[in-house]
């Protein structure tokens, strides 16, 4: 007979509970844990299919202002040789993703607010589009700005936005950002971006210091709740010269547990959730040598391959041990390309890649 807590059970289950959710989360003996990950692969397979979706990740800056105690890259980190990339070399970056047939490249960065930048990156999403005919999709992951930011950069030709909200937790949303972080502010965002048009990407991390299982679960209710379209999440991971970084005692004790809890959270977020794209992210990679992979039969199906030239890549570490520091744009391709066609998947070259669940939002807005 199965007993209460036998994961068949929950399952089996048309919707689950946070409670099924926390317990999903907290499973750890194999057999438990491979039925979660063939249940989240088959619904995975059900709702957007095996297809894995490229989004290059050009990291065009390193300048934040923000402090953020988990962040290698936060203001008060002194050591970090602060960059920017010029237009020209983003430009090329992005060149080289649509000719390779990335269906988008990710505009990603430490928060700068100041209206330099913004027309500096509105200009960015104006010769992007230039260059490729208007075919490359334009993601912008450039934190925390006012509404009318968000507006130009849209009119301007971006049209996904991802802002992690790390925790739905505002306790523990506190106690990992400085006061002058507002949790509120950061909700309020992600709020404006969904009116305003974007398909909005959020997602948090995995494994904080403080963060419980059931926490956990509520942040895949926040993700309902807010109605993402996308959800990027990765473990934490701590950087030496931050102030969190102690938290966690040594960190390579718990490494494989933290790195098992993420491929649940994956599973479970895509039992949950169905229709909305999940990436497997370069934090996954950097616990497990086959961790994107893993990611991917966890339930997730985007992948962004770093494209920012070798040059930079050591100066933007959120955490230890990221990987791909001294390869380049095309390494990573051939490498995960043989990674995915590895796992038995196929990549949706030249095509958006848009989730089904933002597909159906807008037939919903627009009847
Ligand atoms: N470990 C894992 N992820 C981190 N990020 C920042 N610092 C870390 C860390 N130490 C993530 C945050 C941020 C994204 C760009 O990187 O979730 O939103
Ligand atoms: Fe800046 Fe983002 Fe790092 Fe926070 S997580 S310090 S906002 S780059
Ligand atoms: Fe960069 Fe493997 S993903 S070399």
């Amino acid at each position: 007979m199965l007993s209460e807590a036998s994961p068949d059970k929950i399952l089996a289950k048309d919707r689950l509970t946070k409670k099924d959710l926390a317990h999903l989360l907290s499973l750890n003996d194999k057999q438990g844990m491979q039925q979660l990950f063939d249940k989240a692969y088959a619904i995975k397979k059900k709702y957007v299919g095996t297809t894995v979706y490229f989004r290059g990740l050009i990291e065009l800056s390193n300048i934040c202002e923000k402090n953020c105690y988990y962040c290698g890259i936060r203001k008060e980190n002194r050591k970090v040789e602060r960059y920017m990339m010029s237009e020209e070399e983003i430009l090329q970056a992005a060149n080289e993703a649509w000719q390779w047939g990335y269906g988008s490249v990710v505009l990603q960065a430490g928060e700068i607010s100041n209206s330099r930048y913004t027309s500096f990156i509105e200009n960015l999403i104006h010769k992007i589009k230039e260059l490729s005919n208007g075919e490359l999709g334009i993601t912008l992951s450039l934190g925390e700005q006012v509404e009318n930011t968000y507006k130009r950069w849209y009119a301007a030709g971006a049209h996904r936005y991802l802002l992690r909200i790390e925790t739905s937790d505002r306790k523990l949303y506190a106690l990992l950002h400085p006061e002058s972080h507002n949790y509120d502010s950061r909700v309020e965002c992600l709020q404006i971006l969904g009116d305003i048009g974007y398909y909005v990407g959020t997602g948090v991390m995995i494994g904080l210091p403080g963060q419980t299982v059931e926490r956990l679960a509520d942040d895949i209710m926040f993700f309902k709740r807010i109605d993402a379209d996308m959800i990027g999440m990765g473990p934490y991971i701590p950087h030496h010269d931050t102030p969190l970084a102690c938290c966690l005692g040594n960190f390579d004790d718990i490494k494989q547990d933290q790195f098992e809890l993420a491929l649940r959270m994956i599973a479970a977020t895509r039992i949950f959730l169905r229709d909305v794209n999940i990436a497997s992210t370069t934090a996954l990679q950097a616990l497990d040598d086959s961790g994107r992979e893993l990611g991917l039969k966890a339930g997730a199906n985007i992948i962004m391959p770093n494209i920012t030239d070798t040059i930079y890549r050591r100066g933007y570490q959120l955490y230890d041990n990221k990987p791909c520091l001294d390869e380049n744009a095309s390494m990573c391709r051939a490498c995960l390309e043989g990674r995915i066609l590895s796992i038995g998947e196929t990549i949706g070259y030249n095509k958006p890649g848009d989730s089904p669940h933002y597909d159906r939002k807008r037939t919903r807005v627009r009847k």
